[in-house]
């Protein structure tokens, strides 16, 4: 059995991520500029400004995506090319290295989804309060504009938000990532509510300006838990904890981000655990948080697993030793695609994308070549089963996009991480598609159908 007809196969990236170019084209210096240069703040001092040169290969790069067979490529829009100033002036030469990106990409049938805030905020608009600033929501919404005025055209697919769990609880809580700031619970949730302000202003530009109908979702990722056993007790225990708001590492959860914008509201449990630090919500501000989305777009690599306690608490399940992990030290966890996209579509009732899944592995070019990484072949093969098996029981999943189409900067850890189908030799640009992006293709060119229905037990 495959997927679905008309099923989205992609892969994922992000701006800073890849483009290169940092000081090119107008694009004035992200928080990540600032964050990477600081020393000790990256692995090895890494920073983006060169990447994966993505900034001077927009054909080559589609061109990847297109020859591997994929109908989607979801990108993101760097805020300081199209507004260097932060607000105000709209650069134009930045705008044209995505005009070039999205011709370039539907010339050879690969759909551009486009994600508008993947982490790099421009670093003069942190100088004015960054995320605490009120008003960062309606730079959102400006910068919106300028990308759906240039773009929409020919891009239909949106998402207003990259993992506001990452940038908010590592950049603002824990300050491991830009731009590094350890704000008290109180801040970091009022800059948690700018965001989704953010969110929603920049949802009803697109859809007053878009040129065409167009898709909005945000791309979340969470505290996904899979159940123990499927006996009803597990599964409920793991829902529960799933849509939780947890008191350890309370920034990263599903629920404190999306309630407000699929509900209308923020959640109760989070409320009462937060108390007094939980920000203003008038109902204006939530109105304005709450717009219709039309998918729900969600990055999932992971989970940890719960069974039910005594009255059916969840409690943990530890792995045993020798458990397979990634080189991120992730758990592989196949049932998180089976479970994520079936609980989170039995809450927020979308259409559901997988917008980011992968692993990082040791990856190099071997004697004969040719990069083999048959860790991500396996990997991928008993994730996307576990897809394939979740729409079989009647979860209506979209797509999925594989993070990522190529090996690039992995934020605080530099290079140090490889993620990508295609390996990348950092020094050249050179592109080597890996084993996995050939066996991808052959995938893709089976809509699904050459994964095996039953891969030997992972231990
Ligand atoms: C994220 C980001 C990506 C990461 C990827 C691997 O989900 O953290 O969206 O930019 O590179 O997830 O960590």
């Amino acid at each position: 059995m495959g997927m679905p007809e008309g099923f989205v196969w992609g892969a994922a990236s992000a701006s800073y991520q890849v483009e290169g170019g940092a000081r090119e084209g107008g694009r004035s210096p992200s928080v990540w500029d600032e964050f990477s240069e600081t020393p000790g703040k990256t692995f090895d001092g890494h920073t983006g400004a060169v990447a994966c040169d993505s900034y001077h290969r927009p054909e080559e790069d589609a061109a990847l995506l297109a020859d591997m067979g994929a109908t989607g490529y979801r990108l993101s829009i760097a805020w300081p090319r199209v507004i260097p100033g932060g607000d105000g002036v709209i650069n134009d030469e930045g705008l044209a290295y995505y005009d070039r990106l999205v011709d370039a990409l539907l010339a050879r049938g690969v759909d551009p989804w486009v994600t508008l805030f993947h982490w790099d905020f421009p670093a003069c608009l942190y100088r004015r309060g960054g995320w605490l600033n009120r008003d960062s929501a309606d730079w959102l919404a400006e910068y919106t504009a300028a990308v759906v005025d240039r773009l929409s055209d020919r891009v239909t697919n949106w998402f207003t938000l990259n993992e506001p769990q990452i940038f908010l609880g590592l950049g603002h809580n824990e300050g491991t990532h830009a731009p590094g700031l350890k704000l008290s619970r109180k801040d970091v949730l009022l800059a948690t509510h700018h965001a989704l302000l953010g969110h929603g202003k920049s949802a009803q530009v697109i859809r007053a300006r878009a040129k065409k109908p167009s898709r909005i979702g945000c791309a979340p990722v969470g505290n996904l838990k899979s159940p123990a056993t499927e006996t009803p007790a597990d599964i409920e225990a793991a829902r529960a904890a799933t849509f939780s708001v947890p008191e350890q590492g309370w920034t990263f959860n599903y629920t404190w981000y999306c309630d407000p914008m699929l509900r209308g509201h923020y959640p109760e449990d989070g409320l009462k655990l937060f108390g007094k630090d939980a920000p203003a919500a008038p109902e204006a501000d939530m109105k304005t948080i709450h717009q219709p989305m039309d998918f729900f777009g969600v990055n999932i690599y992971n989970s940890e697993i719960v069974r039910a306690g005594k009255d059916g608490k969840p409690e943990p399940v530890k792995r045993g030793p020798g458990y397979p992990i990634t080189m991120f030290r992730w758990p592989v966890q196949p049932d998180a695609l089976y479970w994520g996209p079936r609980f989170l579509q039995e809450r927020y009732k979308l259409p559901v994308v997988i917008t980011e899944n992968g692993l990082a592995s040791m990856d190099w070019v071997h004697a004969d070549g040719k990069v083999h990484d048959a860790g991500r072949i396996d990997f991928l093969t008993r994730y996307l089963g576990e897809l394939r098996r979740a729409i079989s029981d009647g979860v209506d999943v979209r797509g999925y996009f594989q993070w990522s189409i190529m090996d690039n900067y992995e934020w605080a850890e530099g290079y140090a991480l490889r993620f990508g189908l295609v390996y990348v030799d950092y020094l050249s640009g050179e592109r080597i598609p890996k084993d996995s992006y050939y066996w991808m293709k052959s995938v893709i060119a089976s809509n699904g159908k050459s994964l095996p229905e039953t891969p030997a037990k992972l231990r």
